[in-house]
């Protein structure tokens, strides 16, 4: 195990009903917010109506930013910094997915900024200082409700920037699992598929005596399977809703990467294909990950044996490594493609090969080439053909 720092700065209220604490909670970090919301689920469900009616009880105002799409553009975020400029708020709520709460965390370092947002993903400049984020968490995929990082996709250059800051931690995070009842089951799914991706990319690594991290990981990847199955069945299966919010919060807060080595490549390439193609974060995983599998099953084996065993219960009797290895991979990809209904090629999303060569240089350009897990440019070109179908 290697030495690690763990310092999760994100109080956790979890469980049925916690949305009722929202006034509290918010009033604890700001006497004016910015409310930042999606699209248009928050309306539907009636929750925005229920959130600000919390809030004016407990005597907190508010100014509105809605609108918010998946995938957040810089646009959004650099109109949200504004707004809070102009109207004096001293801290943001996000109510919604990963990609409100990402847009949120930018805003709120933007506020206190003069220049450009984008300057942060730009490493121009590191935010300082900025307003307390809370989160009321609507869908469980991103695990964004109890880290720091933040995703934005900047159109003008075609780019998807991830970036991780100790002060983008949400102060306090709501995590109420019949919020989800009414998260669509294509969505339902790409979380699920977004969770499993955060497990896979912490647990096949090359790190000695991992046995607490690997139990740990193990019992969040069969956890996610067993509740995303139900859920898909029954959406208001409390417990299957549960498990996958907690499941979202653990996969992606630092405590099964703290002491093992992650190298995150097929987020690189999967924010790659978001941002050439528009495709959703847990579609672009999909894809991803089964060609990514089975090129490093043989670099991995061993990892993979364990994976094969533990979560899909393969059995290994008259097989050799590798088989026992890829036998596990196949679960995986029939998972996501018979159980998730999730397509698990690019041309499942109609999009052909043309721009393959242009996201390895992209992802390389980004991250160097020595964070890819060993993997060099000719690998990453063969990993996204082997997602062509
Ligand atoms: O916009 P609305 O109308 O709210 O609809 C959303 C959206 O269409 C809908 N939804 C959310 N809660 C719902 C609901 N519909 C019905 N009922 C509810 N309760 O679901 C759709 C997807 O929402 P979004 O927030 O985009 O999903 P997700 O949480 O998967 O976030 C994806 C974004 O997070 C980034 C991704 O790259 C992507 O931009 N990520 C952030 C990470 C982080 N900060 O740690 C890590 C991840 O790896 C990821 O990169
Ligand atoms: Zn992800």
């Amino acid at each position: 195990m290697k030495n690690f720092v763990f310092h999760n700065t994100t109080k956790v209220i979890f469980g049925k009903g916690q949305v009722e604490t929202v006034g509290e909670q918010v009033a604890a970090i700001g006497g004016k917010i910015l409310l930042v919301t999606g699209e248009v689920s928050v309306k539907k469900t009636g929750l925005l109506d229920r959130v600000k009616e919390k809030m004016t009880m407990a005597g907190v105002e508010f100014v509105e930013l809605s609108g918010i799409k998946p995938n957040p553009e810089i646009d959004s975020v650099r109109r949200g910094a504004a707004i809070c400029k102009e109207s004096g708020v001293d801290a943001v709520l996000a109510l919604g997915g990963g990609s409100v709460i990402d847009a949120s965390k930018v805003m709120a370092a933007g506020a206190v900024y003069d220049g450009d947002p984008w300057d942060f993903f730009e490493k121009k400049i590191k935010p300082a200082n900025p307003l307390p984020v809370g989160v009321v968490l609507t869908i469980s995929a991103t695990g964004s409700e109890a880290n720091g990082n933040a995703v934005v996709t900047n159109p003008a250059v075609a780019q998807k920037r991830a970036m991780y800051h100790p002060l983008w931690y949400p102060r306090f995070s709501i995590l109420d699992p019949e919020l989800t009842y009414t998260v669509p089951a294509d969505q339902t799914a790409f979380g699920a598929v977004d969770i499993l991706s955060h497990v896979f990319e912490q647990y096949f690594h090359d790190v000695d005596g991992t046995d607490l991290q690997d139990g740990f990981a193990e019992t969040i990847m069969r956890s996610v399977i067993q509740g995303a199955k139900t859920a898909l069945d029954d959406p208001d299966d409390y417990g299957s809703r549960a498990n996958l919010m907690w499941g979202s919060t653990l996969a992606l807060n630092g405590v099964i990467g703290a002491g093992a080595q992650g190298d995150w490549t097929c987020h690189m390439l999967g924010h790659e294909l978001s941002a050439k193609y528009g495709l959703s974060h847990g579609a672009a995983l999909a894809v991803v990950f089964p060609g990514w599998m089975k090129f490093m099953a043989e670099r991995k084996t061993s990892r993979f044996v364990k994976f094969a065993k533990a979560v899909w219960n393969v059995d290994p009797k008259g097989k050799n490594e590798l088989q026992t290895a890829l036998e596990g991979i196949e679960a995986t990809v029939r998972f996501f493609r018979d159980t998730l209904k999730v397509g698990v090629t690019l041309e499942d999303y109609g999009i052909g090969g043309e721009k393959i060569e242009l996201m390895a240089d992209a992802v390389i350009a980004h991250k160097g080439v020595d964070a890819l897990g060993g993997l060099k440019r000719n690998d990453l070109i063969a990993i996204y053909k082997s997602a062509m179908g």
